[in-house]
């Protein structure tokens, strides 16, 4: 038996929707969610300052928490940070947040598709390496997004958002070449399946939006399979931010998640 909790992680609240998928799939387990919301956003980090806060954080974070497992719950920070957390810390078990590239260059019938993410994870060489071993019969666009995380963290926290603004930072995924159109974004940030909706009222034709939130709590299941058994409902969960207590409207969202806030 143990009681150890699944950390997830990301730069603010859009690891929630990885959460909200992994509760149904793991829900006996006591579960940790840090945001480094004190660096937010992760998206405008030069790389090797952020590796470095990363291995940092990290550090501090898997002595204090002692998880089974964690989920890096941001697109940004696996694929800048994965491979190095695992040579840093080689006795735990991470599972990373990658561009679903593969899945839509297996599912695009026109040949075009686009990723959309932060400025970050559009210029890592790993989302680089995914196009090239992948997509590479596929036109792939990559739109870094400046505002999406933000705007998707306004929608969490105050409820609203600016359609005009979610129109405008989706636009250039869409793209109309010899006839054919592009037929799948893939959401390449944890953030974005919240704004999903808004995302599909405001785009200019119908695409298929790949979110891969169901598929690393998969990953998260068949790894948790060779874990001791969980003794489930002991423990508070609880979540941690970088930056100190947040205000009352985010407890309260997190509480909706299952989380109290430290
Ligand atoms: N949630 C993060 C991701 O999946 C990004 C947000 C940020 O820029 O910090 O990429």
């Amino acid at each position: 038996m143990d009681n150890r909790p699944i950390l997830f992680f990301d730069s603010g609240i859009g690891g929630l929707s990885v959460v909200k998928e992994a509760r149904i799939l793991l829900p006996d387990r006591p579960y940790v969610y840090v945001a480094d919301d004190a660096a937010f956003p992760y998206g405008a980090w030069d790389e090797a300052a952020l590796l470095e806060r990363m291995v940092g954080l990290f550090d501090e974070l898997l002595a204090r928490h002692r998880p089974v497992m964690t989920v890096i719950a941001c697109n940004t920070a696996s694929t800048l940070a994965i491979h190095r957390l695992r040579a840093v810390f080689p006795s735990e078990t991470f599972v990373g947040t990658v561009p679903a590239i593969k899945p839509a260059a297996e599912r695009t019938r026109s040949g075009l598709v686009s990723v959309l993410a932060t400025p970050g994870t559009v210029k890592r060489q790993y989302t680089r390496d995914l196009i090239r071993d992948y997509a590479a019969r596929c036109h792939v666009r990559l739109v870094g997004s400046e505002n999406l995380a933000r705007l998707a963290e306004e929608y969490m926290r105050e409820g609203f958002v600016d359609e005009d603004e979610v129109r405008a930072e989706i636009a250039p995924c869409f793209v109309e070449q010899d006839g054919r159109r592009t037929d799948i974004v893939v959401l390449a940030c944890t953030h974005y399946p919240f704004l999903v909706n808004r995302m599909r009222k405001t785009a200019p034709w119908p695409v298929d939006w790949i979110d891969t939130s169901e598929a690393i709590a998969r990953r998260a299941l068949a790894l948790a399979a060779d874990l001791p058994p969980a003794i489930g409902g002991t423990v508070a969960d609880i979540a941690h931010f970088t930056s100190g207590r947040p205000p009352e409207t985010l407890r309260r969202l997190l509480s909706g998640f299952g989380f109290a806030t430290l």
